[in-house]
């Protein structure tokens, strides 16, 4: 046998060998619960419709916009809190648990919002935040003063001495996390700001408070509208009560019993969790937010003797990638979830929330098509924060302007790389005063100039391929068999082209590609091995000068710099004349020599 046969005989052996990894099997109950392959939208009720001209937005602004969410595609939205709260933490600082905020509207208006969504087939998720309160809620106010019963409802310690909190533990926001109050010459804990103090959730009588207690229409959560919510999204799940941090050496800890082993136990959470799901009705759903390290992130799933949430939102899109990550590296993240997670459970993918800047900020205008497809392509819940839908980027926001206390309470030389308020700007809906947010003079954060040439109205146009028709068509691409039962395989296919595909035996199969670095780039499909001869376009990103119907060679595809296509082949017959072909070759090689 001549070199030149050897080469194209080993070249054979070489393809047929180099298979793209299978990291998830597919689930034939993958839709059995309507939350389970769902598009999350969530939505940040101060910055999205304001239909009272007060610069706000509003539950009767939500409601004029319902029916945009059903062209968007979308079947669930998530709600970021809407309870009666001073607003020092943009609502996650509740005064009562159980009413409204009036800045928001009633609690008429909001019985009418789940209505109207529900007739719409929209599903409403609310936040709850189990692990603080505001100093103005009247339990605080109550335990300040030793009212009787109320006295350890929050983290209360004597100072390590006359001038020195009890220990040097942080707050998230860098300053001391104890708070001194001279009616009971005590600290308060303090997770947040200081108008927030932790619930102490080793009493019971705290537990009992923040409990679903479906037989007690007093119960936090139960007033607002457990008959009628689809669920809820505990936030902060991980450490009610306990320490995030400390400065240096810890001091002072002979004077509290809350020590720093015990401030990483989540364990003090679960019942909470447990509760919710036990006592939820059984289509409501419940998910978990906690940035954590992957193993405590898995304990929300619960195990077999604890109940934990339906799910915790997966971060680690947000937390462990950045713009110039690898293909690897980004096939690397997805795949840790699905290692870690308990089987029987369903993933979930974050791009973006109101606590982490723009995907078009952070990861790339360019690349903003191809991280909705990602999301959208994988298997499980998809969650999109209002806005990514049409690529917003951040909005600008001055020191002067400012609201985000994290920010706000540090220093102005820090408040561009600190504030969340970039991500929190009002939604740009077209192109008239304020990006049709809001009919006021003043807005609470300012609307970003952006909206002039980036907003609904001139992405809805027909015939223009813009971030919200790509992302009209993945929800509607969402709803094929393979997209929601099929498995999935990944590929690195160039430093900075990854490519996945969807496979379901008797269904077409789907290829996703994106290739996210600044050069065009040559790729080859041949390692997936159900897809061989040509695949057809079926989405092309705004940038990409494919289009619906065209074909590719799974041979050898040029990408261009941040492309991204999604495209579907004829799946099984494909798998086995791939085989056959190669067979094919060897044996007449062998018979040619
Ligand atoms: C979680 C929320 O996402 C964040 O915005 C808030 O600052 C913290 N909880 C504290 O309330
Ligand atoms: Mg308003």
């Amino acid at each position: 046998m001549s070199v030149l046969k050897l080469v194209i005989l080993f070249t054979c052996l070489l393809h047929s060998l180099i298979e793209a990894e299978v990291v998830y099997n597919g689930s034939s109950t993958a839709k059995d619960d309507w939350w389970k392959h769902t598009t999350f939208y969530q939505i940040y009720p101060r910055s999205f419709k304001d239909s009272d001209g007060d610069g706000l937005g509003d539950l009767n602004g939500i409601i004029s916009k319902l029916q945009y969410l059903v062209d968007a595609g979308i079947t669930a939205t998530w709600l970021s809190p809407i309870s009666k709260s001073p607003g020092v933490d943009a609502g996650y600082d509740i005064s009562d648990f159980r009413d409204i905020d009036e800045k928001f509207g009633t609690m008429s208006d909001f019985d009418r919002l789940i209505k109207a969504a529900h007739e719409l087939g929209i599903k409403v998720i609310l936040d709850f935040v189990p692990n603080h309160a505001s100093y103005q809620h009247v339990w605080f106010q109550l335990s300040k003063n030793r009212t009787k019963g109320y006295e350890d409802y929050f983290i209360w310690k004597k100072g390590y001495n006359s001038t020195t909190p009890p220990n040097n533990w942080l707050s998230r926001f860098d300053y001391s996390a104890w708070e001194y109050v001279a009616e009971r010459d005590e600290y308060y804990y303090h997770q947040f700001t200081t108008s927030q103090p932790d619930l102490n959730f080793r009493n019971p009588k705290v537990v009992q408070e923040m409990k679903l207690g479906n037989h007690d229409r007093d119960r936090v959560a139960t007033r607002l509208g457990v008959e009628n919510v689809d669920g809820y999204n505990m936030m902060v799940a991980f450490l009610p009560g306990t320490a995030v941090t400390y400065n240096g050496e810890e001091i002072g800890m002979e004077n509290g019993e809350v020590t720093w082993e015990e401030g990483q136990d989540p364990g003090a959470c679960n019942g909470l969790e447990s509760d919710f799901k036990t006592k939820l009705p059984f289509h409501r759903v419940l998910m978990t937010e906690a940035y954590s390290n992957i193993s405590v992130d898995m304990l929300h799933y619960g195990n077999g003797t604890v109940e934990g949430a339906h799910f915790p939102f997966n971060f680690f899109i947000i937390t462990d990638t950045e713009y110039n990550s690898t293909a690897n590296e980004i096939i690397s993240v997805i795949k840790k979830w699905f290692q870690h997670m308990p089987s029987g459970h369903v993933s979930n993918w974050v791009l973006g929330n109101h606590d982490r800047d723009r995907v078009a900020t952070r990861l790339g205008v360019e690349n903003v098509d191809g991280y909705n497809m990602m999301v959208a392509f994988l298997p499980g819940i998809a969650v999109t924060y209002n806005g990514e839908e049409i690529g917003m980027e951040n909005g600008e926001v001055t020191w002067e302007e400012g609201q985000d206390p994290g920010a706000c309470n540090g220093l102005e030389s820090d408040f561009k790389t600190v504030s969340r308020d970039f991500e929190r700007t009002p939604f740009h809906w077209d192109s008239s005063v304020n990006a049709g947010f809001s009919t006021g003079n003043k807005t609470w954060l300012p609307v970003s100039s952006k909206y002039k040439t980036n907003n609904l109205e001139l992405q809805s146009k027909d015939g223009v391929k813009s971030h919200f028709h790509v992302y009209q068509d993945l929800m509607k691409l969402r709803k094929e068999d393979t997209l929601i039962y099929g498995n999935l395989n990944v590929e690195v296919l160039a430093t900075y082209v990854l490519a996945f595909t969807r496979e379901l035996d008797g269904n077409d199969t789907y290829v996703f590609i994106f290739n996210k670095g600044n050069y065009s780039t040559s790729v080859s499909l041949s390692s997936f091995k159900s897809l061989s001869g040509n695949v057809t376009v079926v989405l092309s990103s705004t940038n990409s000068s494919r289009n619906k119907g065209d074909t590719l060679s799974t041979a050898s595809i040029i990408m261009d710099a941040h492309e991204a296509i999604i495209a579907k082949s004829r799946s099984n017959v494909s798998v086995c004349w791939n085989i056959y072909t190669i067979l094919l070759i060897m044996v007449l090689l062998f018979r040619i020599s």
